[in-house]
């Protein structure tokens, strides 16, 4: 049976939807995303675009109902008037204003289409989501979408997440009138869509008012009984930070001096402010001290007496690459050992020396920094104390502090448990736990208070977000926060999506009435409670794994998820952070969510790369099954008109034929595909890195006969599928240039458009008989892909006439090319505090990185064979490097030329893309008397040598190199010149030496 195909199979506005949930990203206050950190949560643009466009059929289409043209047309008439023209984007008013010209306009079938897209894509906005014109609007399509479709009258159409997360997809399905049913394997992010779907739609105002109630009590009370620890200073200013290093015993010989673990010394580093430490060594006290340095006018001086001068100032700490280096004798001590001292101090929280307070005071601007004085540190061992009392003196059936152990299958993402964390209990100070215990406590009393309440579920609701406010608090109250200078303030551990070690941290105050104090928190919360209030509708969160639902066969209308992408986000390790303090104050309340000491992680489909310490059997292959397992799920509830969506993102192929494999194997028919770009502007992952900004929606239809069995009669020709695939991607990548999809993200979005081609057969045959597995048809995919990059690449000129060298090279920076739209900018973490000794693992060492298989991929592609192209592309375990050009000289210059080519350093953005994260010295290489001996091989040789010498100042070599040898004769010289001048990324060397030979060209006659 046909069914009309829903507006998402056939159009879609992705760049105007993608740039709202670019902008989206921003949005700090009242966004659902604040509530409380769940991590890769998809932005509520792009959801609430997708949702649409997948309950609403296209009226184009022959079989769309009458009863939704008609009201569709009504609908959009209604936006035609001038009133609400205002509230549309200029983009789409022009259509709306032609309308009210001309009331027929959308009697036009394909004009229709065109006004509820444009529609979708103004309702995309933030701005928009609770105007009531758009509301209602939506929400009256939906319904007659529902009941032309055959919808009972009255009921709505179903949405089902079954790896809901954070809660986006469920709570845009409820905003556009849908129910939404959702569902995760992980208690937080159930309570979270409990709050979301549950408890703002049925206790609405009534639940802001009582948690602005509450949470003001245990504010007080919390200050009340809190204060002692938390002491003003004598004049009155408020300390917002504590800072303080972990610390080590030198094992130099005969030193033993204390030895603060710092990474950097800089306190503030502001445009107009600048404040550092100094270390004063005391080798004959056998510790370190510290001095306060500010940047004045004519220099440094010393905070406490500006007379004093500070000559030659210095900002490293004392640690570098996990080890530590003595300021008393010099000595330093290894990793391994500095490792042993921590864990014997259980992390070394407790241990640590407090180096800075940072205060505020009311009627004067910034922060101000002190040494600590006697009294900051009494109060720390009062509390120490009083926490040991409350211990004692605990009787719950767990205990007060978390003493769940870290799951150490973990540890790829928290590694800060090789440093002897091992219960979540030690991520904290003991200063820390009394206030987060004390906040526990408290969340429970008001449980007691008003279980009694005349709404029912009331109580329960209030206290929930009560709770989650505190496990947010934790976020931002734990000895892995870090102080970032350059925004004088303390960086929450989640900011990351993993549990590094840090070796300093900032140990914010609870009651500063600052960010990060329990009314702060709450107070933002309550900006998403009553933001969110005209959210209604029925909707329902649940736990359980996507692989076994209760719901009924048959009973939903969209199946729209976004399942864990392979091994980017290990929910389940990390959650466990949140976990321990939820089942704290909320244990009572959801006595089966919260009845296993952690986070189940058996069920969790990810992939958990290996590690020595890890007996994780999550490999690729569970991941497949698994997946595979939970869209069969998900088509089983699916009704058989139902729409499957499938989000994802990754830039492994391996990942992308796992996903593709479990949704075809499950039955799923692919669609239709649309990327949606997400990233904002000014991310970029890792330097040199393909990257990716889009996140591929896949759109799927069931494929079963009437009794809900896979339809397996359907056979498709081998020969017939390979004539398609090449068209299909012809077609398709000049629209995804359009949208600003390019590189890595645009080589991604062809595989929707290709599996369209494949998964139409319920098999493909050979003419053999033979059945053509996946894995065949995808090699197949990624040469189609390739093949047509390249014909955009070198527009106008034929890429087979370029062997395969420059072919690989081209196709290669282009894979790495991000959209305009994106920028190219990275953000430098100058003070990115993390574990150097785990980072400095990372530290690559230049080159265009992309991950092997993909290069292998793309290499076959082009008929290339990567191990033949050793002075072009450097392997090293999962990842293929294409070598820097100066890299190239010896090669391309014999041994002469690699050795009169010398290098020296140089600060500055140039190599930026072509060097390891870690290292930020640049290099620029010269290239001393270098004599062209012999013209290189290949195209590519020929022009890499000019660059060279264009590098090395070498005028006359390079013209001798182009007009005499006749380098320059080429056609094909320039044509691969130009086009790599267009592929280089900007402000490289490479770039501006391909376009200095360029510029020559004219001059010489070319
Ligand atoms: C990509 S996230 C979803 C994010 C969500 N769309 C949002 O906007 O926040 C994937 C989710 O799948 C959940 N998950 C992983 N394995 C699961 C399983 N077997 N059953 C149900 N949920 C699972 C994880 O806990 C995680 O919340």
């Amino acid at each position: 049976m046909s069914y009309p195909k829903r507006l998402i199979e056939v159009d879609l506005p992705i760049k105007r939807i993608s740039a709202h949930a670019r902008r989206e990203k921003s949005i700090r206050h009242g966004h659902i995303s604040t509530l409380h950190i769940w991590w890769a949560r998809r932005p509520l643009a792009a959801c609430r675009a997708v949702i649409c466009a997948a309950l609403w059929p296209d009226p184009a289409d022959p079989d769309c109902p009458a009863a939704f043209r008609k009201r569709a047309a009504s609908e959009m008439q209604r936006w035609a008037t001038h009133d609400r023209q205002s509230l549309l984007s200029e983009e789409s008013r022009s259509r709306f204003e032609k309308a009210r010209k001309r009331p027929e306009l959308f009697k036009d079938a394909e004009e229709l289409r065109s006004a509820l897209l444009d529609f979708i894509a103004d309702f995309a906005n933030w701005d928009n989501s609770t105007v009531k014109e758009y509301l209602d609007t939506s929400r009256a399509l939906t319904q007659a979408a529902h009941e032309a479709l055959g919808g009972t009258p009255g009921t709505r159409p179903l949405v089902v997440d079954p790896f809901a997360g954070g809660g986006s997809i469920p709570l845009e399905a409820l905003r556009v009138g849908a129910d939404a049913f959702a569902s995760d394997l992980n208690p937080v992010p159930v309570l979270l869509n409990k709050v979301v779907l549950e408890y703002i739609p049925k206790h609405g105002q009534r639940l802001a008012d009582e948690v602005r109630k509450w949470g003001e009590w245990i504010k007080q009370e919390a200050e009340t009984e809190l204060a002692e620890f938390y002491p003003k200073d004598p004049d009155g200013a408020t300390p917002i930070a504590y800072l303080w290093a972990r610390t080590i015993q030198c094992e130099g010989p005969g030193c033993g001096a204390e030895v603060p673990l710092i990474r950097s010394l800089w306190l503030a580093k502001k445009s107009n402010r600048s404040v550092a430490l100094q270390l004063v060594p005391r080798p004959r006290a056998k510790r370190v001290d510290f001095q306060i340095i500010t940047k004045q006018r004519g220099g440094w001086v010393n905070q406490n007496d500006p007379n004093e001068k500070v000559a030659d100032p210095k900002f490293d700490g004392t640690v570098k690459r996990g080890s530590a280096t003595c300021p008393c004798c010099g000595y330093t001590t290894p990793v391994a050992r500095l490792r042993e001292q921590i864990k014997s101090q259980r992390g070394g929280a407790n241990h640590a020396c407090m180096f800075c307070v940072v205060t505020t005071k009311a009627g004067e601007q910034g922060r101000a920094f002190r040494s600590p004085v006697e009294r900051d540190l009494k109060v720390v061992q009062k509390s120490r104390q009083e926490l040991q009392r409350r211990r004692k003196a605990h009787s719950g059936k767990i205990s007060l502090v978390p003493d769940e152990q870290v799951d150490i299958r973990g540890v790829r993402h928290t590694w800060a448990m090789i440093y002897g964390l091992n219960s979540w209990g030690d991520y904290f100070t003991d200063r820390q736990l009394l206030a987060l215990t004390t906040l526990t406590r408290l969340v429970e009393e008001v449980a007691i208070k008003t279980a009694k309440g005349h709404e029912v579920g009331l109580g329960v609701a209030t206290q929930t977000i009560l709770a989650l406010g505190v496990s947010r608090i934790a976020d931002i109250a734990n000895s892995l926060c870090t102080w970032k200078p350059s925004m004088t303030q303390a960086i929450h551990l989640f900011a990351r999506q993993a549990v590094p070690m840090t070796w300093d941290f900032a140990e914010t105050s609870l009651l500063s009435d600052a960010a990060g104090d329990y009314g702060t928190t709450i107070g933002n919360m309550l900006r998403i409670l009553e933001g969110e209030l005209a959210v209604g509708g029925n909707g329902k969160a649940e736990q359980s794994s996507a692989c076994e639902h209760r719901l009924p066969d048959d009973s939903v209308d969209l199946f729209l998820t976004d399942p864990p992408y392979y091994d980017a986000v290990p929910y389940a390790y990390l959650a466990d952070f949140f976990y321990v303090w939820l089942r704290r104050s909320l244990g009572r309340s959801y006595a089966e969510l919260f009845a296993a000491p952690a986070v189940p992680k058996d069920a969790e489909i990810v992939v958990d790369r290996p590690h020595e310490l890890s007996n994780s059997t999550h490999d690729i292959a569970f991941y497949e099954r698994e997946l595979t397992r939970a869209f069969a799920e998900g088509r089983r509830v699916a009704k058989p008109e139902a729409l499957g969506t499938i989000v994802f993102a990754s830039k492994t192929t391996a990942s992308w034929e796992a996903i593709l494999k479990a949704v075809v194997d499950a039955g799923w028919i692919i669609t239709g595909s649309w990327p949606i770009d997400t990233e904002m502007e000014t991310r970029v992952s890792a330097q040199g890195q393909a990257r990716l900004a889009s996140s591929v929606h896949l759109v799927c239809r069931p494929r079963e006969n009437p009794d809900g069995s896979v339809r397996t009669d359907e056979v498709g020709d081998w020969r017939d599928v390979l004539t398609e695939l090449p068209r299909r991607i012809h077609d398709w990548m000049p629209r995804l240039a359009d949208e600003g999809v390019v590189g890595a993200d645009a080589i991604f979005a062809c595989l929707g458009p290709a599996l369209e081609v494949f998964s139409r057969y319920s098999r493909v045959e050979k003419a053999s008989g033979e059945t053509v597995p996946l894995g065949e048809y995808l090699v197949q995919v990624w040469a189609a892909v390739a093949k047509e990059a390249l014909t955009m690449i070198f527009t106008g000129a034929d890429a087979t006439g370029f062997e395969e060298d420059a072919r690989l090279t081209a196709m290669w920076l282009w894979t790495l090319k991000t959209g305009d739209a994106n920028g190219a900018d990275r953000e430098v973490g100058e003070e990115d505090h993390g574990d150097e000794e785990e980072n400095g693992k990372k530290g690559g060492s230049g080159g265009l990185a992309l991950e092997f298989d993909a290069a292998r991929k793309i290499a076959q592609g082009l008929g290339a064979h990567l191990e033949d192209l050793g002075t072009l592309v450097e392997v090293a375990g999962e990842t293929a490097r294409l070598l820097p050009v100066a890299d190239r000289a010896q090669s391309l210059f014999g041994k002469d030329g690699g050795k009169a080519a010398s290098v020296h350093k140089k600060r500055g953005p140039q190599m930026e893309l072509f060097k390891g994260a870690q290292d930020s010295d640049q290099t620029e290489a010269t290239f001393g008397d270098t004599k062209v001996e012999k013209a290189g091989a290949t195209v590519l040789d020929r022009v890499h040598q000019s660059m060279i010498l264009f590098a090395a100042g070498r005028t006359e070599a390079l013209k001798r190199f182009l007009v005499e040898d006749a380098a320059g004769n080429d056609t094909r010289f320039w044509t691969l010149a130009q086009a790599l001048s267009a592929l280089y990324p900007a402000s490289t060397d490479e770039k501006r030496w391909v376009d200095g030979v360029l510029a020559r060209k004219k001059g010489l006659g070319f």
